[in-house]
């Protein structure tokens, strides 16, 4: 019998969810009382910082808290962007024109494309990458032109390889430094050259800066530190990563004024804004002391150095991270990402993220997630010892 109802064209072109099996397997082996180590979740398992949760709490209770935000955000929500930016990055902002709060920063992220993409306007995503690129353009109508992201290039992609109709018709490029999947960081003539590709050619640059704060060497740039950038930059933050946020939901974005105004355009159409007591947590993380930042960072230097060892004696080829809380780790010849990952799991009883989960170009990688404490990656670690492929 014919369904009453069908999926829109745009929902049918999402792409199939690639881990079912891979759910379905671990589900089996949980059954079967293994103990799975999941490495797969991007999902800080550390706490919110006690004066963040004790800030909301106290916001709670006001009722002025308790009505519609506006949809921009609070100005001494925005002002504590405008500092945070100055404080870390020296990048000053218009807390008034250059700040919008976000629902996290995958909302915005989201919304971008229905602001800016025309039907069958392409998007320039990277691949590998955050599925939400090509998703959110789909929903668009748009066209995501997926740009590889090189292993000899350090993971960027290049942009001479994109094809002359394609950029004619690009309305946003996506970029992600430090990057998901890879962990790769990039320098400054790279952003440079994207900056300046994407002016020539009126392309928005959308770059995704989720993981900016949790680095081991050098901080990563924020791509507004760069001359020029305002004129085509909009950069997606989070408090997710750097302060053990991701259920609380808030972010923003930051940089060019028709980006942000488009964007803020769909908000206010689709969304109601951001909690005004979560926005006056998110101020309290902000302006606090850039201790948190620095003691997660030791914990994942801690998770990231037991790790990497531990799969280079197995015998695996890993690129040892400068940044993020992710492993970026080779298969071995012969194994197909999907194919590494069910052995890794059944053999050894470890999950980890198969690279084709974030396109094409991730064929060949699995991703190890750092968000499991030490004793837990030293059982990984014993495990691998033993293992064979
Ligand atoms: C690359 C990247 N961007 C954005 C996000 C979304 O973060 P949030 O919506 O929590 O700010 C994530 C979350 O995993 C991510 O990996």
């Amino acid at each position: 019998m014919a369904e009453r109802f069908e999926f829109s064209e745009r929902l049918n072109a999402m792409p199939p969810y690639l881990f079912a099996e891979i759910d379905r397997m671990k589900a089996e082996k949980i059954k079967e009382g293994v103990d799975v180590i999941d490495f797969g979740v991007g999902d800080p398992d550390l706490p919110t910082p006690d004066h963040i949760v004790n800030a909301l709490c106290e916001s709670a209770r006001k009722e002025e808290n308790q009505k519609y935000p506006s949809y921009e955000g609070m100005l001494s929500f925005r002002e504590a962007v405008a500092e945070y930016y100055m404080r870390r990055k020296g990048v000053k902002l218009d807390p008034e024109k250059e700040v919008v709060s976000l629902i996290g920063s995958k909302e915005g992220i989201a919304h971008l494309p229905l602001a800016f993409v025309n039907r069958g306007d392409y998007t320039l995503v990277p691949d590998p990458g955050y599925p939400v690129y090509h998703g959110a353009t789909l929903l668009a109508d748009g066209k995501p032109y997926h740009m590889i992201l090189e292993e000899e290039r350090g993971f960027t992609p290049d942009f001479d390889k994109i094809p002359e109709d394609v950029v004619r018709n690009a309305k946003i490029m996506f970029l992600n430094y430090p990057n998901n999947p890879t962990s790769a960081v990039c320098d400054k003539e790279f952003i440079k050259s994207a900056i300046d590709f994407c002016y020539d050619n009126n392309i928005i640059l959308a770059h995704d800066a989720a993981y900016t704060d949790i680095y081991f060497e050098e901080r990563p740039l924020s791509f507004l530190e760069i001359d020029s950038a305002f004129d085509v930059v909009v950069e997606f933050n989070s408090l997710s990563k750097t302060y053990n946020m991701t259920g609380w939901r808030i972010g923003f974005a930051v940089g060019n004024e028709t980006a942000l105004q488009g964007l803020l355009k769909v908000k206010t159409n689709v969304d109601s804004g951001v909690f005004q007591a979560v926005q006056e947590a998110g101020i309290a993380a902000l302006l606090g002391s850039d201790d948190v930042i620095e003691r997660n960072n030791e914990i994942y230097r801690e998770r990231r150095d037991k790790l990497v060892n531990g799969l280079e004696k197995a015998g695996l080829k890993v690129f040892v991270p400068k940044a993020t809380f992710y492993v970026w780790c080779k298969v071995p010849d012969g194994y197909g990402s999907m194919d590494f990952a069910k052995k890794l799991l059944n053999d050894a009883g470890i999950l980890v993220t198969p690279g084709i989960g974030f396109g094409e170009g991730g064929e060949g990688f699995v991703r190890f997630a750092l968000t499991r404490n030490v004793s837990v990656i030293e059982k990984a670690v014993e495990r691998l010892e033993g293992f064979e492929f």
